[in-house]
């Protein structure tokens, strides 16, 4: 299940002063399994210092560009993608698992999509801006763009190519938070008032088919209110978080808890077509206890935020710590992070199959 292929490292481009594109090719015969959706992400996993770390970056490729790509952007203090910016070299190979994640909206029609991103959230929305433009002859893409300066504006040749491209059909604005620009508008921080006006004065969310929303979470929740209040329905706004510790969106709806769990739990545990009985001990998740029993149970962030971890409970109840990677649909259909769920009832069954 957690199956992680060889990608061999076949160019690396500076980005800006902290951030890499990768471009990655698998084996031929690991080629169907990195076919990718646009807005996906790809997990790596590396031994440092006899610690495997696992890190989720998303594809920034879009699916008619023929080439697998990454961004990494460096995060301070950030083993795995200090490494990336620094030591690893074209030739080099990585370890990744299979595309995963389901921040896209099926290619369909004729549309006009609206976009924000701050900061490397323009990873997946360049994939998705990708798409839509080449697949969508008719697609218009507004994005909003938020960074902090111009120097830290990450694929800013690249939006520019795409507009001359597809003329009249892609339109940036930039909002960059320290460096005053001629439309006072677009100086300062994505939050509620200035998105207020941006929806008054220059974009309707009203007219728009959907939206996609990357980045740090107040961004994300203050640009999702907005657009509710500016007309948008929940069920055109799409979110990718890549920043953990904060609230999540659908908790676990409560269920009455059958058993104490203080003697530890009984799970069954089905991961690639096997079911085996492991024992949960009090406070542990099932994830720990999948992986304590050997099972090569899939995992990367562990915070509750790319769902790589996600499986079904399908008898007993289980509560998770916080979710940031579910949609509410998917908890009621019983799906849950397995890294964050802690069983509530005597006996849990779950598998990763589903
Ligand atoms: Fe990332 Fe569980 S491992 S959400």
């Amino acid at each position: 299940m957690a199956c992680f292929l060889p990608l061999t490292v076949t160019a690396i481009r500076r980005e800006t002063r902290d951030a890499v594109v990768l471009t990655l090719t698998p084996r031929p015969k690991d080629m169907a399994a990195f076919a990718f959706v646009q807005g996906q992400y790809l997990t790596f996993r590396r031994d440092f210092d006899g610690t495997e770390l696992r890190r989720s970056y998303s594809i920034c490729a879009g699916l008619d560009d023929g080439c697998l790509q990454v961004a990494v952007k460096r995060v301070e203090g950030g083993a795995f993608s200090s490494w990336v910016n620094t030591d690893l070299a074209p030739g080099d190979i990585l370890e990744a698992m299979p595309p995963a994640g389901r921040f896209f909206a099926p290619v369909e029609g004729a549309r006009h999509y609206l976009a924000f991103a701050a900061g490397s959230g323009i990873t997946p929305i360049l994939s998705i801006i990708r798409t839509a433009l080449a697949r969508e002859p008719d697609a218009r893409v507004t994005l909003v763009y938020a960074n902090r300066g111009a120097a830290s504006i990450m694929f800013r040749e690249d939006l520019e190519d795409l507009k001359n491209l597809h003329l009249g059909r892609l339109s940036v604005i930039h909002v960059l938070e320290q460096e005053g620009q001629e439309i006072e508008l677009f100086t300062g921080r994505l939050e509620a008032d200035r998105l207020a006006r941006l929806f008054r004065l220059w974009i309707d969310p009203a007219g728009a088919d959907m939206a996609f929303i990357c980045g740090p979470e107040p961004m994300m929740l203050a640009v999702a209110a907005s657009l509710r209040d500016h007309g948008m329905a929940d069920d055109r706004i799409r979110f990718e978080l890549f920043s953990a510790g904060q609230q999540g969106r659908a908790a676990t709806p409560p269920r009455p808890v059958a058993a104490p769990t203080d003697q530890g739990v009984e799970a069954a545990v089905t991961l690639d077509g096997t079911t085996r009985r492991i024992a949960v001990a009090p406070g542990q998740t099932l994830l720990e206890a999948a992986l304590a029993a050997q099972m090569d149970a899939p995992w990367s962030c562990r915070a509750g935020v790319c769902s790589t971890c996600r499986c079904k409970v399908t008898e007993g109840a289980v509560e998770m710590a916080v979710n940031h990677a579910l949609e509410d649909d998917e908890v009621r259909a019983g799906y849950v992070l397995s890294c964050q769920a802690v069983p509530l009832t005597a006996a849990v069954t779950m598998t990763y199959d589903a």
